[in-house]
């Protein structure tokens, strides 16, 4: 941050501005920039918070790009961790000082400094005093994701197959996990490469294969049953052939579009397929069933603190964001990237 007073030492201005990511108009990766802007002040309902952990979420690459609408400049971080900084009016239950995760879904979170409502923070205390910092960032989106991927929209039961599409990344490494502890007995993985295949065997898969060999190993592994549940952030052509992999009444979940590119389905399709399309949207869960997106991200950060969910962490200084979109954008990610913000 930059103290900007010209007065003598006695005198200590307050900061001004901060280090925050942005970017002014869409694009690669390169139109991200690691700028000064404005510390900005915690309004009624809000807090701030002084971040020193910052999670980088492929729905960062879809709004950089311009898949998704948000207004320029745009400032990019959906999840933060730190300690708040200062209390807007009427928020009860935070104190400066306080350790605590917060997602930030207006963005903001890649940088120094991140306003953001007190009903997406938490306080990191009691059972979560010893979460590691990098963790929790790297925890808050996917892991709350995954969540209620598999609850609130995949209706998960015990006993069911489950089978995760971009299954070495951030949300698939946790919903592999999720599936597991929530009954899944069988969780089947989808990567893009062998070498991804092999970092994904390691969350806890049954299998992970190619998306050329899903059908065979679903019939294979389910004697031709199908599965329960497909959850699919990935899109495009693939995206039409999910149907084939389900089971009788499974559930296509829908919650990303990494592929940039949508197909049509009839409003026919889930009569004449027995299957249901269903949809998760985070920004949506907040705005329309808060207290439910609440109750998730409490219980995601519960569980990654108490070690039942892994989360793989890549954490890199704040400068190199553009490394992290780039590494999410041209599939080499695996795991989180967490970007130290103070680094
Ligand atoms: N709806 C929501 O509220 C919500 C919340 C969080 C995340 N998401 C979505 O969930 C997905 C996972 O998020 P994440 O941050 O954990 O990312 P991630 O899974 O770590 O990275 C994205 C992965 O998507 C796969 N992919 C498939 N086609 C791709 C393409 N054409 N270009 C790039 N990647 C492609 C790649 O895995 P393979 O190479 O193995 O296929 C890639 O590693 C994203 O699509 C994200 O938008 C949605």
């Amino acid at each position: 941050m930059t103290n900007t007073s010209q007065t003598p030492e006695t005198t200590q201005t307050p900061e001004t501005t901060m280090r925050a990511v942005r970017f002014e108009s869409f694009g690669g990766p390169s139109v991200l920039t690691v700028a000064e802007a404005p510390i900005p002040e915690a309004q009624p309902g809000r807090v701030t918070v002084d971040v020193e952990y910052a999670g980088v979420n492929f729905a960062e690459v879809m709004f950089r790009r311009g898949q998704f609408p948000v207004d320029l400049p745009h400032f990019p971080g959906l999840e933060a961790v730190g300690r708040v900084r200062a209390v807007g009016a009427g928020v009860t239950g935070f104190a400066p000082g306080d350790r605590v995760a917060a997602l930030t879904l207006g963005g903001g979170g890649n940088a120094e400094v991140v306003e953001v409502g007190a009903e997406h923070t938490v306080r990191l205390d009691g059972e979560l005093a010893e979460l590691d910092g990098a963790l929790a960032a790297g925890a808050l989106c996917n892991v709350t994701t995954a969540l209620g991927l598999l609850t609130s929209a995949g209706h998960l039961a015990e006993g069911e197959t489950v089978v995760v599409l971009a299954a070495a990344g951030g949300v698939g490494t946790a919903a592999a996990q999720l599936a597991r502890s929530l009954g899944a007995t069988t969780v089947i993985g989808v990567t893009s490469t062998p070498a991804k295949a092999e970092y994904a065997r390691g969350f806890g898969y049954d299998s992970v294969v190619s998306y050329e060999e899903i059908e065979r190993e679903v019939a294979e592994r389910t004697g031709g049953v199908g599965a329960d549940l497909v959850l699919d952030s990935v899109g495009g052509a693939f995206r039409s052939s999910v149907t084939a992999l389900l089971a009788a009444f499974g559930r296509h979940v829908i919650f990303g579009n990494a592929a940039a590119e949508d197909v049509t389905f009839e409003g026919n399709h889930p009569w004449y397929t027995n299957s249901s399309l269903v949809g998760y949207n985070l920004g949506g869960v907040a705005g329309r069933a808060p207290a439910l997106l609440r109750a998730h991200l409490e219980r995601a950060l519960t569980e990654v603190a108490k070690g039942g969910v892994r989360v793989d962490v890549k954490t890199l200084p704040l400068k190199d964001v553009v490394h992290a979109h780039e590494l999410l954008e041209t599939r080499a990610s695996t795991g989180k990237y967490v970007l130290d913000v103070r680094a």
